[in-house]
Protein backbone atom coordinates (compact mmCIF):
# COMPACT_ATOMS: atom_id res chain seq x y z
CA UNK A 1 0.00 0.00 0.00
CA UNK A 2 1.24 3.19 -0.98
CA UNK A 3 1.13 6.02 1.81
CA UNK A 4 0.16 9.28 0.30
CA UNK A 5 0.38 12.36 2.90
CA UNK A 6 -2.52 14.49 3.20
CA UNK A 7 -2.18 17.65 0.73
CA UNK A 8 -3.18 20.94 3.09
CA UNK A 9 -2.98 23.09 -0.60
CA UNK A 10 -6.04 20.86 -1.60
CA UNK A 11 -8.41 22.25 0.76
CA UNK A 12 -6.83 25.34 2.59
CA UNK A 13 -9.24 26.14 5.33
CA UNK A 14 -9.91 29.93 5.65
CA UNK A 15 -8.94 29.73 9.90
CA UNK A 16 -6.93 31.78 11.15
CA UNK A 17 -4.03 30.34 13.51
CA UNK A 18 -5.34 31.70 16.47
CA UNK A 19 -8.82 29.99 15.56
CA UNK A 20 -6.82 26.81 14.75
CA UNK A 21 -5.33 26.49 18.55
CA UNK A 22 -8.71 27.41 20.15
CA UNK A 23 -9.73 24.85 18.10
CA UNK A 24 -7.56 21.80 19.31
CA UNK A 25 -7.97 23.07 22.66
CA UNK A 26 -11.73 22.92 23.32
CA UNK A 27 -11.62 19.31 21.71
CA UNK A 28 -8.41 18.22 23.83
CA UNK A 29 -10.08 19.95 26.88
CA UNK A 30 -13.33 18.18 26.08
CA UNK A 31 -11.86 14.98 25.73
CA UNK A 32 -9.45 15.02 29.11
CA UNK A 33 -12.96 16.00 30.72
CA UNK A 34 -14.88 13.29 29.32
CA UNK A 35 -12.44 10.47 27.74
CA UNK A 36 -14.04 7.14 28.33
CA UNK A 37 -11.71 4.99 30.61
CA UNK A 38 -10.94 2.19 27.97
CA UNK A 39 -8.46 -0.38 28.53
CA UNK A 40 -6.20 0.48 25.72
CA UNK A 41 -6.04 3.82 26.98
CA UNK A 42 -3.89 3.02 29.75
CA UNK A 43 -0.58 1.80 27.54
CA UNK A 44 1.38 2.95 24.87
CA UNK A 45 2.23 -0.65 23.93
CA UNK A 46 1.73 -0.89 20.18
CA UNK A 47 0.91 -4.49 19.95
CA UNK A 48 -1.71 -3.55 22.47
CA UNK A 49 -3.25 -0.67 20.30
CA UNK A 50 -3.03 -2.49 17.45
CA UNK A 51 -5.14 -5.53 18.80
CA UNK A 52 -7.73 -2.91 20.33
CA UNK A 53 -8.30 -0.86 16.38
CA UNK A 54 -8.68 -4.35 14.51
CA UNK A 55 -11.60 -5.51 16.94
CA UNK A 56 -13.25 -1.94 16.85
CA UNK A 57 -13.33 -1.83 12.98
CA UNK A 58 -16.66 -3.84 13.04
CA UNK A 59 -17.31 -3.85 16.65
CA UNK A 60 -18.94 -1.60 18.97
CA UNK A 61 -16.66 -0.12 22.11
CA UNK A 62 -18.83 -2.38 24.82
CA UNK A 63 -18.39 -5.45 22.89
CA UNK A 64 -15.05 -5.29 22.21
CA UNK A 65 -13.84 -4.39 25.88
CA UNK A 66 -13.99 -7.96 27.33
CA UNK A 67 -12.70 -9.62 24.11
CA UNK A 68 -9.80 -7.07 24.15
CA UNK A 69 -8.84 -8.21 27.76
CA UNK A 70 -8.92 -12.07 27.03
CA UNK A 71 -6.70 -11.65 23.95
CA UNK A 72 -3.97 -9.52 25.67
CA UNK A 73 -3.69 -12.13 28.57
CA UNK A 74 -4.04 -14.79 26.34
CA UNK A 75 -1.35 -13.37 23.86
CA UNK A 76 0.41 -10.92 25.44
CA UNK A 77 3.10 -9.91 22.76
CA UNK A 78 3.73 -10.11 19.20
CA UNK A 79 5.64 -12.90 19.71
CA UNK A 80 2.83 -14.58 20.99
CA UNK A 81 0.17 -13.99 18.54
CA UNK A 82 2.57 -14.66 15.43
CA UNK A 83 3.14 -18.42 17.06
CA UNK A 84 -0.47 -19.24 18.31
CA UNK A 85 -2.60 -22.01 17.65
CA UNK A 86 -5.10 -21.09 14.90
CA UNK A 87 -7.80 -22.66 17.26
CA UNK A 88 -6.78 -20.66 19.96
CA UNK A 89 -7.38 -17.42 18.07
CA UNK A 90 -10.02 -18.21 16.36
CA UNK A 91 -12.00 -18.92 20.30
CA UNK A 92 -10.43 -15.73 21.21
CA UNK A 93 -11.95 -13.78 18.32
CA UNK A 94 -15.54 -16.18 18.26
CA UNK A 95 -18.31 -13.57 18.70
CA UNK A 96 -16.54 -11.09 16.87
CA UNK A 97 -17.11 -12.25 13.19
CA UNK A 98 -15.13 -11.51 10.50
CA UNK A 99 -12.37 -13.76 11.63
CA UNK A 100 -10.14 -12.49 8.13
CA UNK A 101 -9.25 -10.16 11.02
CA UNK A 102 -7.66 -11.98 13.03
CA UNK A 103 -5.87 -14.13 10.75
CA UNK A 104 -4.57 -11.23 8.98
CA UNK A 105 -3.05 -9.73 12.42
CA UNK A 106 -1.46 -13.40 12.85
CA UNK A 107 0.47 -12.95 9.42
CA UNK A 108 0.82 -9.42 10.51
CA UNK A 109 3.10 -10.88 13.50
CA UNK A 110 5.01 -12.83 11.83
CA UNK A 111 5.82 -10.01 8.92
CA UNK A 112 7.26 -8.08 12.10
CA UNK A 113 8.88 -10.72 13.89
CA UNK A 114 10.99 -11.51 10.68
CA UNK A 115 11.30 -8.09 8.89
CA UNK A 116 11.61 -5.52 12.22
CA UNK A 117 13.10 -7.91 14.86
CA UNK A 118 9.57 -8.12 16.28
CA UNK A 119 9.53 -4.98 16.88
CA UNK A 120 6.40 -3.23 16.03
CA UNK A 121 7.38 -0.54 12.92
CA UNK A 122 7.06 3.00 13.76
CA UNK A 123 6.59 4.76 10.70
CA UNK A 124 3.26 4.95 7.99
CA UNK A 125 4.89 3.36 5.37
CA UNK A 126 6.17 0.55 7.18
CA UNK A 127 3.23 0.03 9.32
CA UNK A 128 1.31 -0.06 5.76
CA UNK A 129 3.07 -3.51 4.90
CA UNK A 130 1.94 -5.37 7.52
CA UNK A 131 -1.00 -7.81 6.38
CA UNK A 132 -4.44 -6.09 7.52
CA UNK A 133 -3.52 -2.45 8.08
CA UNK A 134 -4.51 0.33 5.52
CA UNK A 135 -4.00 3.83 5.93
CA UNK A 136 -6.55 4.30 9.02
CA UNK A 137 -5.43 1.89 11.48
CA UNK A 138 -1.53 2.76 10.44
CA UNK A 139 -2.90 5.90 11.63
CA UNK A 140 -4.20 5.19 14.33
CA UNK A 141 -1.27 3.14 15.71
CA UNK A 142 1.07 5.44 14.89
CA UNK A 143 -0.74 8.62 16.28
CA UNK A 144 -1.40 6.58 19.34
CA UNK A 145 1.90 4.82 20.07
CA UNK A 146 4.14 6.67 18.34
CA UNK A 147 2.53 10.33 18.18
CA UNK A 148 3.11 10.35 14.24
CA UNK A 149 1.01 13.27 13.61
CA UNK A 150 -1.28 11.52 11.32
CA UNK A 151 -5.13 11.74 11.38
CA UNK A 152 -6.83 8.51 11.65
CA UNK A 153 -9.79 8.85 8.88
CA UNK A 154 -12.86 6.75 9.69
CA UNK A 155 -16.27 7.46 9.13
CA UNK A 156 -16.97 9.49 12.61
CA UNK A 157 -13.53 12.09 11.61
CA UNK A 158 -15.08 12.38 8.35
CA UNK A 159 -18.50 12.90 9.52
CA UNK A 160 -17.51 15.61 12.07
CA UNK A 161 -14.90 17.13 9.60
CA UNK A 162 -17.67 17.18 6.32
CA UNK A 163 -20.44 18.92 9.63
CA UNK A 164 -17.44 21.19 10.41
CA UNK A 165 -17.06 22.64 6.91
CA UNK A 166 -20.34 21.81 5.09
CA UNK A 167 -17.95 20.08 2.69
CA UNK A 168 -19.93 18.23 -0.38
CA UNK A 169 -17.34 15.83 -1.08
CA UNK A 170 -19.02 12.54 -1.21
CA UNK A 171 -17.35 9.83 1.51
CA UNK A 172 -18.81 7.06 -0.87
CA UNK A 173 -15.59 7.77 -2.76
CA UNK A 174 -12.03 7.12 -1.92
CA UNK A 175 -10.87 9.61 -3.70
CA UNK A 176 -12.87 12.08 -0.78
CA UNK A 177 -10.04 10.74 1.81
CA UNK A 178 -7.84 12.97 0.24
CA UNK A 179 -9.84 16.07 1.38
CA UNK A 180 -10.65 15.08 4.45
CA UNK A 181 -6.54 14.19 4.65
CA UNK A 182 -5.92 17.73 3.35
CA UNK A 183 -8.25 19.77 6.27
CA UNK A 184 -7.02 17.30 9.48
CA UNK A 185 -3.54 18.11 8.54
CA UNK A 186 -4.55 21.60 9.49
CA UNK A 187 -6.41 21.01 12.38
CA UNK A 188 -4.53 18.08 14.02
CA UNK A 189 -2.46 18.86 17.34
CA UNK A 190 1.25 18.03 16.92
CA UNK A 191 1.78 17.32 20.67
CA UNK A 192 -0.70 15.09 21.38
CA UNK A 193 -1.80 13.09 17.57
CA UNK A 194 -3.10 10.42 19.30
CA UNK A 195 -5.50 12.34 21.69
CA UNK A 196 -6.80 14.22 19.09
CA UNK A 197 -7.85 11.44 16.66
CA UNK A 198 -9.62 9.88 19.97
CA UNK A 199 -11.15 12.59 20.94
CA UNK A 200 -12.89 13.33 17.38
CA UNK A 201 -13.78 9.41 17.14
CA UNK A 202 -15.44 9.91 20.76
CA UNK A 203 -17.09 13.04 19.64
CA UNK A 204 -18.24 11.32 16.51
CA UNK A 205 -19.56 8.39 18.10
CA UNK A 206 -21.87 10.39 21.16
CA UNK A 207 -22.22 13.96 20.49
CA UNK A 208 -21.69 14.54 16.82
CA UNK A 209 -23.77 10.93 15.81
CA UNK A 210 -25.25 10.35 12.55
CA UNK A 211 -28.82 11.32 14.41
CA UNK A 212 -27.23 14.84 15.73
CA UNK A 213 -30.13 14.35 18.58
CA UNK A 214 -28.15 16.48 21.51
CA UNK A 215 -26.88 19.52 18.64
CA UNK A 216 -26.40 22.02 22.28
CA UNK A 217 -23.98 19.20 23.51
CA UNK A 218 -21.22 20.15 21.34
CA UNK A 219 -18.36 21.32 22.47
CA UNK A 220 -17.39 22.25 19.01
CA UNK A 221 -20.73 24.21 18.11
CA UNK A 222 -19.04 27.65 17.92
CA UNK A 223 -16.37 26.17 15.15
CA UNK A 224 -19.35 24.35 13.27
CA UNK A 225 -20.15 25.49 10.11
CA UNK A 226 -23.33 23.55 9.90
CA UNK A 227 -24.16 23.51 13.58
CA UNK A 228 -24.13 28.11 12.72
CA UNK A 229 -26.25 27.21 9.76
CA UNK A 230 -28.79 24.56 10.83
CA UNK A 231 -27.25 22.09 7.98
CA UNK A 232 -25.50 19.62 9.97
CA UNK A 233 -28.62 16.87 8.73
CA UNK A 234 -26.84 17.10 5.20
CA UNK A 235 -23.56 16.11 6.17
CA UNK A 236 -21.75 13.96 5.62
CA UNK A 237 -23.06 13.66 1.88
CA UNK A 238 -23.12 9.75 0.97
CA UNK A 239 -23.82 8.83 -2.41
CA UNK A 240 -26.02 5.87 -2.32
CA UNK A 241 -23.87 3.91 -5.33
CA UNK A 242 -25.82 3.31 -8.22
CA UNK A 243 -26.56 -0.79 -8.92
CA UNK A 244 -24.26 -1.70 -11.70
CA UNK A 245 -26.37 -2.70 -14.99
CA UNK A 246 -25.66 -6.05 -16.44
CA UNK A 247 -25.37 -6.45 -20.43
CA UNK A 248 -24.68 -9.57 -22.38
CA UNK A 249 -22.20 -9.13 -25.60
CA UNK A 250 -20.95 -11.01 -28.07
CA UNK A 251 -17.05 -10.91 -28.79
CA UNK A 252 -16.16 -11.91 -32.24
CA UNK A 253 -12.94 -13.97 -33.23
CA UNK A 254 -12.95 -13.29 -37.09
CA UNK A 255 -10.99 -14.84 -39.32
CA UNK A 256 -9.60 -14.36 -42.64
CA UNK A 257 -8.73 -16.43 -45.52
CA UNK A 258 -4.96 -15.75 -43.91
CA UNK A 259 -5.92 -16.68 -40.41
CA UNK A 260 -5.26 -12.89 -39.39
CA UNK A 261 -8.15 -11.76 -37.11
CA UNK A 262 -10.20 -9.03 -37.34
CA UNK A 263 -9.72 -6.49 -34.21
CA UNK A 264 -10.88 -2.56 -33.98
CA UNK A 265 -9.95 0.48 -32.08
CA UNK A 266 -12.44 2.00 -29.54
CA UNK A 267 -13.70 4.93 -30.67
CA UNK A 268 -14.14 8.15 -28.38
CA UNK A 269 -17.38 7.98 -26.71
CA UNK A 270 -16.96 4.26 -26.39
CA UNK A 271 -15.58 2.77 -23.12
CA UNK A 272 -11.80 1.43 -23.25
CA UNK A 273 -11.21 4.28 -25.73
CA UNK A 274 -8.29 4.14 -28.36
CA UNK A 275 -7.38 0.86 -27.07
CA UNK A 276 -7.99 -2.63 -29.67
CA UNK A 277 -10.78 -5.04 -29.26
CA UNK A 278 -12.36 -7.94 -31.48
CA UNK A 279 -15.39 -7.14 -32.57
CA UNK A 280 -17.79 -6.31 -29.53
CA UNK A 281 -21.55 -6.09 -30.15
CA UNK A 282 -24.12 -6.05 -27.46
CA UNK A 283 -27.39 -8.14 -27.71
CA UNK A 284 -30.10 -8.96 -25.96
CA UNK A 285 -30.23 -13.05 -26.96
CA UNK A 286 -30.67 -15.22 -24.47
CA UNK A 287 -26.77 -17.04 -25.00
CA UNK A 288 -26.92 -19.91 -23.64
CA UNK A 289 -30.16 -20.70 -25.61
CA UNK A 290 -28.62 -19.71 -29.73
CA UNK A 291 -27.93 -21.40 -31.97
CA UNK A 292 -24.32 -20.66 -34.38
CA UNK A 293 -26.60 -18.99 -36.74
CA UNK A 294 -28.26 -16.45 -34.35
CA UNK A 295 -24.74 -15.84 -32.80
CA UNK A 296 -23.09 -15.07 -36.17
CA UNK A 297 -26.53 -12.92 -37.09
CA UNK A 298 -25.61 -9.58 -35.38
CA UNK A 299 -22.14 -9.65 -36.62
CA UNK A 300 -23.45 -9.69 -40.18
CA UNK A 301 -25.34 -6.85 -39.67
CA UNK A 302 -23.00 -5.31 -38.24
CA UNK A 303 -20.22 -5.76 -40.84
CA UNK A 304 -23.24 -4.38 -43.35
CA UNK A 305 -23.42 -1.51 -41.18
CA UNK A 306 -19.59 -0.84 -41.93
CA UNK A 307 -20.14 -0.70 -45.45
CA UNK A 308 -22.59 1.34 -45.50
CA UNK A 309 -21.22 3.47 -43.66
CA UNK A 310 -18.00 4.02 -46.17
CA UNK A 311 -18.21 6.08 -49.22
CA UNK A 312 -15.95 4.09 -50.80
CA UNK A 313 -17.61 2.31 -54.00
CA UNK A 314 -18.46 -1.24 -52.53
CA UNK A 315 -16.34 -3.65 -54.14
CA UNK A 316 -17.22 -6.11 -52.41
CA UNK A 317 -20.88 -7.38 -52.60
CA UNK A 318 -21.78 -8.41 -49.03
CA UNK A 319 -23.33 -11.73 -50.69
CA UNK A 320 -19.69 -13.16 -51.56
CA UNK A 321 -19.18 -12.64 -48.17
CA UNK A 322 -19.09 -16.16 -46.08
CA UNK A 323 -19.87 -16.38 -42.30
CA UNK A 324 -18.93 -19.56 -40.85
CA UNK A 325 -18.52 -20.63 -37.37
CA UNK A 326 -14.75 -21.24 -37.28
CA UNK A 327 -14.51 -25.05 -36.79
CA UNK A 328 -10.82 -25.16 -35.35
CA UNK A 329 -11.83 -23.11 -32.43
CA UNK A 330 -15.06 -25.02 -32.48
CA UNK A 331 -13.66 -27.36 -29.15
CA UNK A 332 -15.38 -23.92 -27.61
CA UNK A 333 -18.62 -24.78 -28.92
CA UNK A 334 -21.50 -26.47 -30.25
CA UNK A 335 -22.40 -26.07 -33.82
CA UNK A 336 -25.35 -27.87 -33.80
CA UNK A 337 -27.19 -26.72 -30.82
CA UNK A 338 -26.72 -24.79 -28.25
CA UNK A 339 -23.32 -23.38 -27.48
CA UNK A 340 -20.78 -24.02 -24.75
CA UNK A 341 -18.12 -20.79 -25.48
CA UNK A 342 -16.74 -19.22 -22.59
CA UNK A 343 -18.34 -15.94 -21.17
CA UNK A 344 -15.60 -13.69 -19.87
CA UNK A 345 -16.94 -11.52 -17.43
CA UNK A 346 -15.30 -7.73 -17.02
CA UNK A 347 -16.66 -5.14 -14.13
CA UNK A 348 -16.75 -1.28 -15.07
CA UNK A 349 -17.48 0.93 -11.95
CA UNK A 350 -21.34 0.92 -12.96
CA UNK A 351 -21.71 -2.07 -15.65
CA UNK A 352 -20.77 -5.54 -15.99
CA UNK A 353 -20.21 -7.30 -19.28
CA UNK A 354 -20.90 -10.96 -19.88
CA UNK A 355 -18.79 -11.13 -23.36
CA UNK A 356 -19.40 -14.54 -25.35
CA UNK A 357 -16.55 -15.38 -27.69
CA UNK A 358 -18.04 -16.25 -31.13
CA UNK A 359 -15.57 -17.48 -33.47
CA UNK A 360 -15.92 -17.20 -36.88
CA UNK A 361 -14.60 -17.22 -40.67
CA UNK A 362 -15.37 -15.32 -42.98
CA UNK A 363 -14.44 -15.83 -46.50
CA UNK A 364 -14.06 -13.96 -49.63
CA UNK A 365 -12.14 -11.47 -47.57
CA UNK A 366 -8.50 -10.72 -48.24
CA UNK A 367 -8.06 -7.11 -46.89
CA UNK A 368 -10.67 -4.77 -45.61
CA UNK A 369 -12.69 -3.09 -47.99
CA UNK A 370 -12.63 0.30 -46.54
CA UNK A 371 -9.90 2.59 -45.48
CA UNK A 372 -9.99 2.87 -41.71
CA UNK A 373 -7.82 3.65 -39.04
CA UNK A 374 -9.85 2.02 -37.02
CA UNK A 375 -10.29 -1.67 -38.04
CA UNK A 376 -7.38 -3.99 -39.34
CA UNK A 377 -6.35 -7.84 -39.73
CA UNK A 378 -4.09 -8.46 -37.30
CA UNK A 379 -2.30 -12.25 -36.61
CA UNK A 380 -3.42 -13.62 -33.77
CA UNK A 381 0.11 -13.65 -32.13
CA UNK A 382 0.61 -9.93 -32.67
CA UNK A 383 -2.42 -8.64 -31.00
CA UNK A 384 -0.61 -7.88 -28.04
CA UNK A 385 1.83 -5.68 -29.58
CA UNK A 386 -0.96 -3.40 -30.32
CA UNK A 387 -2.55 -0.85 -27.06
CA UNK A 388 -4.88 -3.58 -25.71
CA UNK A 389 -7.22 -3.27 -22.35
CA UNK A 390 -7.16 -6.06 -19.44
CA UNK A 391 -10.97 -6.97 -21.17
CA UNK A 392 -9.23 -7.91 -24.12
CA UNK A 393 -6.00 -9.65 -22.41
CA UNK A 394 -8.51 -11.96 -21.12
CA UNK A 395 -10.65 -12.45 -24.08
CA UNK A 396 -7.32 -13.76 -25.28
CA UNK A 397 -6.22 -15.76 -22.54
CA UNK A 398 -9.68 -17.58 -23.36
CA UNK A 399 -7.87 -18.67 -26.76
CA UNK A 400 -4.43 -19.10 -25.43
CA UNK A 401 -4.62 -23.09 -26.78
CA UNK A 402 -5.64 -21.57 -30.18
CA UNK A 403 -3.30 -18.48 -31.10
N1 LIG B 1 -12.78 3.31 17.55
C1 LIG B 1 -11.70 2.93 16.92
N2 LIG B 1 -10.59 3.21 17.61
C2 LIG B 1 -11.00 3.83 18.73
C3 LIG B 1 -10.35 4.35 19.85
N3 LIG B 1 -9.02 4.32 19.93
N4 LIG B 1 -11.11 4.91 20.79
C4 LIG B 1 -12.44 4.93 20.68
N5 LIG B 1 -13.12 4.44 19.67
C5 LIG B 1 -12.41 3.89 18.70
Amino acid sequence: MTYIQGDPALYPIDWSPDKIQEFKQTLLSWYDATKRDLPWRNTNDPYKIWVSEIMLQQTQVITVIPYYERFIETLPTIQDLAQADEDVLLSLWQGLGYYSRVRNMQVAAKQVMENFHGEMPRTMKELLTLKGIGPYTAAAIGSIAFGLVEPAIDGNLMRVTARLFELEADIAQVKSRKLFAAILYQLIDSNRPGDFNQALMDLGATIMTPANLTPEANPLKAFDQSYQNGTAHLYPVKKKKTKATQHQLLAYIVQDSQGDWLVRKHEEGELLTGLWHFPMIEQTLVMEAASAEELVEPFKDWWSEQLDATDVEKTIDLEETGFAINQQLMPFGDVEGTTLLPIVKHVFSHRIWHLQLVPIIMTGIETLPFDSELMRWQKPKEIRDLPVSTLQQKLLLALENYL
